[in-house]
């Protein structure tokens, strides 16, 4: 158990190693902006009663890319809808999107202010009666220039806080806030400092994943067993990815739908090649339909009556028993509870998972200079490129 309402079954046992407990108070220490904002002292700078009244009563549409919208995507599946208002993901290019209503509250967060991506969404979906918010550096852009000139409400993105570590400042808990939940309740760092049980799963599991890459086990299966999960994996995937895949290094993860993808691609998990390991996320459903098996057959007797979570369940703990006989590595996050607490708790657990794997890897987990390399391509190909 590394908090209350989150059981993790770790992967082996690993020695845990010096250096690796040194980069955690390392981090703990120099407490940069990232860690800042996982804590209860960062003060977000906005002011949520001028947000309010400036959304009223609108449906919120939110636009921008990667880290800077796949966080308030996690939060909103994770919790299902609460309130009365309505929130749109714009995060990606798309001709289909279909808006009925005439007017919008537009959430535009883009950090460098120059995605191409945003702007175009924004420019294409922005209707004159709108309401428009960025969430933007305060440094010269496309996007900064724009507000400026709509005289829209503008918020400043954290200058030290790249994308997707930017789930607990105001990129992710503006939103947050928009859907009714309290920032505070997510930024648990002062908790998780003082839980031995948390830190030292942290600790074992940068060990565990450090030894599988050594063994050129570098694919991490997202094991998903909830469709609320799905864009908190999202997440999870981004910031592994963006954050490790450098110098040749890195592990990519792979989201995996059970027990849809029982009847797909386990088959290959359990007996082909061996260079994945594995992430069980589990997530109990309060209120799951019964199935009544009794009615119709004989043959599911004994199942009794059981609910679509009991069955979603045993078939994690069936898969979880032949894995252990077929000795495939793998972790277990058992999610009991969803509340902020609780997203907060996973959200700093990978954030300070990623950050200590890109130290112990010699890369920097907070740059993606390879993406850079395709923006300006892009820009390239659209200038030469006049009618295409
Ligand atoms: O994590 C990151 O840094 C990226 O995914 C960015 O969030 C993404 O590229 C969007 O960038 P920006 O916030 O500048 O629009």
């Amino acid at each position: 158990m590394i908090s209350k309402t989150i059981i993790l079954k770790n992967f082996r046992k690993k020695e845990i190693s010096k250096k690796n407990k040194k980069n955690l108070s390392f981090l703990f220490k120099n407490k940069s902006e990232v860690i800042n904002s996982l804590s209860i002292k960062y003060k977000d700078k906005y002011n949520i009663r001028n947000i309010k009244k400036i959304a009223g009563n609108l449906e919120i549409r939110i636009i921008g890319m990667g880290g800077s919208i796949l966080g308030a995507e996690a939060i909103s599946s994770f919790f299902g809808k609460k309130g009365k208002k309505k929130f749109h993901f714009i995060n990606n290019l798309s001709s289909n999107y279909q808006f009925k209503r005439k007017k919008y509250c537009n959430l535009v967060i883009s950090k460098s202010g120059n995605t191409l991506e945003t702007i175009a969404n924004f420019n294409v979906l922005n209707n004159k009666g709108d309401k428009n918010i960025f969430i933007t550096q305060n440094k010269k852009s496309y996007l900064l220039n724009l507000a400026q000139n709509l005289k829209s409400e503008i918020i400043h993105h954290n200058n030290f806080i790249g994308g997707r570590y930017s789930v607990l400042s105001e990129v992710g808990m503006l939103p947050a806030e928009l859907m009714g939940f309290k920032p505070n309740k997510f930024r648990q760092l002062n908790n998780i400092i003082k839980n031995k049980y948390f830190l030292n799963s942290l600790l074992n599991n940068v060990e565990s994943i450090l030894s599988l890459s050594k063994q050129k086990k570098n694919n991490s299966i997202l094991l998903n067993y909830n469709p609320s999960l799905i864009n908190f994996l999202e997440w999870y995937k981004q910031l592994t990815a963006e954050s490790l895949g450098k110098k040749n290094k890195g592990i990519v993860p792979i989201i995996s739908n059970v027990p849809k993808d029982n009847h797909s691609v386990m088959q290959l998990y359990i007996d082909g090649i061996k260079n994945n390991f594995y992430s069980f996320f589990f997530l109990n459903e309060q209120n799951s339909k019964k199935v009544y098996f009794k009615r119709f057959s004989e043959r599911f007797m004994n199942f009794k009556d059981k609910t679509l979570t009991n069955i979603i369940y045993n078939q994690k703990i069936a898969t979880e028993k032949v894995f252990e006989m077929k000795k495939i590595p793998f972790r277990s996050f058992n999610i009991l509870k969803r509340d902020e607490k609780t997203l907060g708790e996973l959200f700093i657990f990978f954030i300070l998972e990623t950050i200590l794997l890109g130290r112990a890897l010699k890369v920097n987990p907070f740059d993606q200079p390879s993406v850079e390399l395709i923006k300006t391509q892009t820009k390239k190909f659209l200038s030469v490129n006049p009618s295409k």
